[in-house]
């Protein structure tokens, strides 16, 4: 492990939110994979808007077994296709291995989230990805991505599996941990990722590595070592620099020799920020410890005047209430609640610990930025959130701009539950924030019943151009992404 500086002293704020956006219905089970040919649209389509949406999240094959958690089921994909004035959805449960197995058996097989001792003897050393957290589009595919395992590939159009252990051509393992966050260079388009444990179950050992935007050729890898092993979901990526942040929820081997999940949050471990040059070997790898906070998202990461800045989504406490507390204390609510934080330390000198302010005081734990700058300076973010203090309650969508560190919001009322916005640009070439915001509305008063509302993201508080009506709830979701129409293999 690399030199690591002295704390500091940020005293992160405890509030409980009046509700939590996305709560209410997008993790709810549907179980039934759905075709509508040509929805029904209220309001006016935009007519520059052209591409698909994707997203996947966990919906069970079969019930959990008590004790398990929500995020231990099997990924369910989706796509609104929008194309020629008209709109697809579509949706189909993902065939990982594991969803295969259990299909066959007509039962399940893995009972526990990430605790393979548990396994069926049937199922044993197979390969236990769900795919169920995030999507990329690479090479014509849509990969779907689970943080343990290799990507699943699916057709573009159909959403159909192809390949349930996606190895870029063989270059990664098959048994290769792959972000559910990988970034993609806003020069080049090449993604970068990294997957920790990656020298086996408990290994602190991350890899970090980059693949070829049209080929999918690996053309670096640095492995460095982590303080201890917790959870690095999320990371940073600016044109020099790659940065992991290391919080704790942490793995805890006995709960797991008791049959329960990886993580527990230990909160007598602090947090880590850590920077290394990208293409670099990871020698020059600095960890600087801060306060036991969780940081799980980020938005936007940037470089300036030998600063390094990341924008994050930060709890201070454990940011999942369903993953058990190690001293064995009851969840933690407040604890929980999520707001964006902006971290920064000095590249070159020395620190006293990394620097970190509130950005928004807005509870918004899956903050989304313009995709096209991953890897940039950047402007805008944008989010789901419950209203804020002052405003009526409801489910908000946001728009923030991280340079006057002001937001509009539209709020979708108390009824709706708002799941995690992509961002579509007008095209290739707009400008940063010229496009639009599109996100799925679950109504709460209709069974979970769905649209998909599209904003224009310069004028969100402006309400929705138009709502894509689905005559079922949508699928569950976490995270989403927007494939442009010139993305589309001709
Ligand atoms: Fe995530």
């Amino acid at each position: 492990m690399s030199a690591t500086d002295t704390p500091s002293s940020y005293t992160p704020p405890r509030k409980m939110p009046a509700r939590t956006a996305g709560s209410g219905g997008q993790f709810t089970p549907i179980r039934a994979e759905i075709t509508v040919a040509d929805c029904v649209i209220e309001g006016q389509l935009p007519s520059d808007l052209s591409g698909g949406f994707y997203a996947t999240g966990p919906d069970p094959q079969y019930p959990l077994r008590p004790g398990n958690i929500p995020f231990d089921a099997e990924g369910h994909a989706r796509l609104f296709r929008i194309h020629n004035g008209r709109v697809d959805y579509r949706t189909r449960f993902i065939r990982s291995l594991r969803y295969l197995a259990q299909d066959r058996a007509g039962r399940s097989l893995f009972p526990m989230y990430r605790n393979p001792s548990l396994d069926d003897p049937s199922v044993q050393g197979l390969n236990r990805t769900t795919a169920n957290t995030h999507v990329l589009n690479h090479k014509g595919l849509i990969l779907a991505l689970k943080e343990d395992s290799p990507p699943v590939a699916m057709d573009l159009n159909t959403l159909e599996t192809v390949d349930p252990i996606y190895t870029f051509d063989g270059q990664l393992p098959e048994t290769q941990p792959f972000t559910a966050h990988p970034k993609i260079c806003s020069r080049t388009g090449n993604i970068i990722a990294f997957g920790y444990e990656a020298e086996g179950f408990g290994s602190d050992v991350v890899s970090v590595f980059e693949l070829e935007k049209d080929t999918g050729k690996k053309i670096w890898e640095a492995r460095i070592k982590v303080p201890y092993v917790g959870l690095l979901h999320d990371f940073g990526v600016t044109e020099n620099h790659i940065v992991l942040y290391v919080v704790p929820l942490a793995i805890d081997l006995e709960q797991m020799r008791r049959g329960g999940v990886h993580w527990s949050w230990d909160a007598t471990r602090k947090t880590y920020f850590g920077f290394f040059r990208r293409h670099g070997d990871g020698k020059d790898l600095r960890w600087i410890e801060g306060p036991a906070m969780s940081g799980t998202h980020t938005m936007g990461v940037f470089e300036d005047k030998g600063r390094i800045y990341l924008d994050t989504e930060m709890t201070p406490g454990n940011p999942f209430p369903f993953m058990p507390n190690k001293d064995g204390s009851p969840p933690d609510l407040p604890g929980s609640y999520s707001t964006l934080h902006r971290i920064s330390a000095n590249l070159n000198g020395p620190n006293k610990g990394y620097d970190v302010e509130m950005l928004f005081p807005l509870n918004m734990p899956l903050p989304k930025q313009d995709d096209r700058y991953n890897t940039a300076p950047y402007r805008w973010g944008y989010g789901a959130c419950p209203a804020p203090e002052g405003q009526p309650p409801g489910s908000c969508y946001a728009a923030m701009d991280v340079q006057t560190k002001t937001y509009k919001l539209w709020n979708a009322g108390p009824h709706i539950s708002l799941a995690e916005p992509v961002f579509a640009p007008k095209h290739a070439g707009s400008r940063e924030g010229e496009g639009y915001l599109l996100g799925v509305a679950y109504n709460l008063n209709e069974a979970n019943r769905s649209d998909l509302v599209i904003l224009d993201a310069e004028r969100v508080d402006e309400g929705p151009l138009c709502k894509v009506r689905l005559p079922v709830p949508a699928s569950p979701q976490v995270h989403g992404w927007w494939v442009r129409e010139d993305q589309y293999p001709t």
